[in-house]
């Protein structure tokens, strides 16, 4: 065969091939295919080697053409392909302006969010500001500084959850009145919301993790009417005024005297249901006069300040405003539940 036979033969192959073409890619395909190292064009270089010297700068210049025209034809394609392949991406990515918009679903506050807000915005119209103290923290906080004694039944395996290196889940928020009275001289008006942890069995009226609001009041004259005053002013507030509240002498070794907060059933008005244990009221909040023994440990002068301090359950209030029968609905995510609360 004949280097123009041969030539005309890759021709053809060529405008074969590139009616085949799909692609930018292919294009580099091809041209690999011919003008590469092993390509088809290198072959060529055979018919140089077998000719005669008076062939040779002929057939050197027929080869050569070639390879200009293959490599014209080829760059063409390749970037007319480019181009189509830039377009037809804007195309997909276009944008298209009378479209409608697409709808985006809000995402709602859980139920126990919504409570910690109400409250939280209640007390801060009160005066109270927001203080955060640590899940995690030490026996000190949680305890001592609280004037827990060594042996207090509280501190027993069976409530707390304990970690390593004397740390602990504290078990309540009042472990934020310590670092508060610790670090700041009063007056301090404070409220503290978080979680709390307690190693309980879980049941339908309680959970291992609860969220409780703490406040506290430390000044100059702080009195017991002081404190019911504020209770009653706050609980009328946050249940409205027709809801009763009753106050019942109780004990925590931090508060002397203490008290503990109690609000009519509103699932069954008092009557008796499952979730009041059919008392017809509901526990809501402990509260009292700060223990001398805890203003002292803050190196606060008893004789000087008193204070009040008050830890509300939140779970408890949920369940009641929303007449909720169990704690654990509120923990399982369902979203059949959750949505319910708009
Ligand atoms: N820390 C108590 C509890 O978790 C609640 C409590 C009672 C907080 C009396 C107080 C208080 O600040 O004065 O059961």
């Amino acid at each position: 065969m004949s280097v123009d036979q041969r030539i005309e033969q890759l021709r053809s192959t060529l405008s074969l091939e590139v009616g085949r073409l799909t692609s930018y890619d292919d294009v580099e395909a091809l041209r690999v295919r011919f003008l590469g190292k092993k390509g088809l064009l290198a072959e060529l270089m055979v018919f140089l080697k077998e000719s005669g010297p008076e062939q040779r700068p002929l057939m050197g210049e027929k080869i050569n053409s070639f390879k200009q025209e293959v490599t014209g034809h080829l760059d063409r394609l390749s970037s007319s392909w480019k181009a189509k392949e830039r377009s037809s991406l804007l195309e997909k990515e276009a944008v298209d302006p009378t479209l409608p918009g697409r709808q985006s679903y809000l995402g709602r506050a859980h139920p126990i969010q919504s409570m910690l807000q109400t409250v939280l915005d209640i007390l801060i119209s009160m005066g109270f500001s927001i203080q955060l103290g640590p899940d995690v923290d030490t026996d000190y906080y949680n305890f001592e500084g609280l004037n827990f004694s060594p042996d207090h039944p509280a501190r027993d395996m069976q409530d707390t959850f304990y970690l390593n290196q004397g740390f602990l889940l504290r078990t309540h928020t009042s472990n934020t009145q310590v670092h508060v009275l610790k670090s700041h001289a009063p007056p301090v008006r404070v409220v503290a919301p978080g979680r709390c942890f307690r190693n309980e069995d879980i049941s339908s009226r309680s959970h291992v993790f609860f969220h409780q609001v703490e406040g506290f009041y430390v000044d100059h004259k702080v009195s017991f009417a002081d404190l019911l005053g504020t209770m009653d002013y706050f609980l009328k507030r946050l249940l409205g005024s027709e809801t009763k509240t009753r106050f019942r002498p109780s004990y925590f070794p931090f508060v002397e005297p203490g008290l503990e907060v109690d609000v009519m059933c509103r699932a069954c008005h008092e009557k008796g249901c499952r979730l009041c244990k059919q008392t017809g009221w509901l526990e809501i909040l402990g509260a009292g006069m700060i223990h001398p023994s805890v203003l002292l440990a803050a190196k606060i002068d008893p004789e000087a300040y008193t204070g009040y301090a008050w830890g509300l359950g939140i779970e408890r209030l949920t369940l009641l405003e929303h007449g909720i029968p169990d704690i654990r609905m509120l923990t399982e995510n369902d979203l059949r539940f959750l949505s319910q609360f708009p």
